[in-house]
């Protein structure tokens, strides 16, 4: 069988985690985690860069950054993982989620000014398959609104809007390390702070609620427990593993990006015959290749497509379930119809890549594709 995913090892994991083994001091925030925070800052241009335990755990602090009260109005895409809603939810955020765009599923701009009113205290963008929101438009929203910008850049390393980093465009940025991002530490990821002023509170609110940075630093003379917080500093362990990933980005995103090439060039015929839509890259974006997807005309094609692959010993998976839909959401959704991202729910196809995907591979899994079609 072919796997949709395999994670990626650059070699030098192993080393890494030996050396910080050899050090006898495991916890977070040593000189290795500091070498990836400052790589990211470097290379990315990020204000300031905090490693977590997940994109997950990023969002969380996130939305306690934003200082959330129960009845505050939030706007998000429908069609995003439940963990970019659940931070907000946690903090008794109310949930306006704004459909997808008709030609690609992140978050349709045009329909968000609709939503804000007095209440809205922030939106949240996601990036889908890394491939960047409308930035420009958004961010005036935002500022015009004087509301928050937050983005869920999980899927968004290595990514550009206009050539500016994703991540770099809000207040407040979300990226994941988990397996099956392009670079990884099994579970992992990190938050980027571009708004200086919100960077102190992160630093307590990853440490437990309390100001153990200050004390550790030599600025206060004990630690103690001085805000709401979370445990999202990862092991040393964690980030040296990180670590050999980071230097191998380069490498890994010129394999990737051919892989993706590849699957588009193969499968453009069925684009053009009008059997399956390809992803849209649109000209201000930046190209990743962290998702290969396709569209197809319904969900029973889809899922025949998708069983049509496995006996042909190749996993192919759908994405997303629209949150508004969601068992949690069905009852306090406003019953909006949000027919965007259910289309992309139930059509929406993500075929394999990973680093050691062969090409010959690619050939035969759009072979497949093909001769489903024919
Ligand atoms: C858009 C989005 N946000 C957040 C997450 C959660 O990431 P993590 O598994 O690192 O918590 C994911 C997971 O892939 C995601 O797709």
């Amino acid at each position: 069988m072919i796997p949709f995913n395999q994670p990626y090892y650059s070699g030098n994991e192993k080393a890494n985690i030996a050396t910080v083994m050899g050090t006898k001091v495991l916890t977070g925030d040593t000189e290795v985690s500091l070498l990836c925070e400052q790589l990211l800052e470097k290379k990315y241009k990020f204000k300031k860069v905090f490693l977590t335990n997940s994109c997950t755990n990023a969002l969380e602090i996130a939305a306690m950054l934003m200082d959330i009260q129960p009845g505050d109005e939030v706007i998000l895409p429908s069609y995003t993982f439940v963990s970019t809603s659940n931070a907000f939810a946690l903090r008794g955020a109310k949930l306006v989620f704004a459909d997808s765009k008709s030609d690609h599923p992140n978050i349709d701009e045009v329909q968000i000014e609709k939503l804000i009113n007095s209440k809205t205290k922030a939106i949240v963008v996601v990036h889908y398959a890394g491939v960047a929101c409308n930035m420009d438009a958004i961010i005036a929203l935002a500022k015009k609104n004087g509301i928050r910008l937050i983005e869920d850049a999980a899927q968004c390393i290595d990514s550009f809007y206009n050539k500016r980093a994703l991540g770099t465009l809000g207040d407040i940025a979300c990226f994941s390390f988990h397996e099956t991002k392009n670079i990884h530490c099994g579970e992992g990821g990190f938050i980027a702070i571009n708004d200086a002023s919100l960077i102190e509170r992160a630093d307590v609110l990853r440490n437990k609620g309390t100001n153990r940075s200050a004390f550790f630093s030599g600025q206060v003379k004990k630690y103690e427990w001085v805000d709401i917080g979370l445990s999202a500093i990862p092991s040393a362990i964690s980030t040296a593993f990180l670590y050999a990933q980071l230097l191998d980005i380069d490498k890994v995103q010129l394999k990737r990006k051919k892989i993706w090439e590849r699957y588009f060039r193969n499968l453009t015929g069925l684009n053009k015959s009008g059997k399956v839509k390809l992803p849209l890259i649109p000209d201000y974006a930046s190209n990743n290749a962290h998702i290969f997807y396709l569209i197809c005309k319904d969900k029973q094609e889809r899922d025949e497509l998708i069983l049509y692959l496995k006996k042909n010993e190749i996993q192919a998976v759908f994405h997303y379930q629209s949150l508004h839909r969601s068992p949690y959401y069905l009852d306090k959704h406003d019953g909006r119809v949000l027919s965007n991202a259910d289309y992309y729910s139930d059509c929406l196809l993500r075929l394999p890549l990973f680093y050691d995907l062969s090409l010959k591979e690619v050939d035969y899994i759009s072979e497949k594709i093909i001769e489903f079609y024919k």
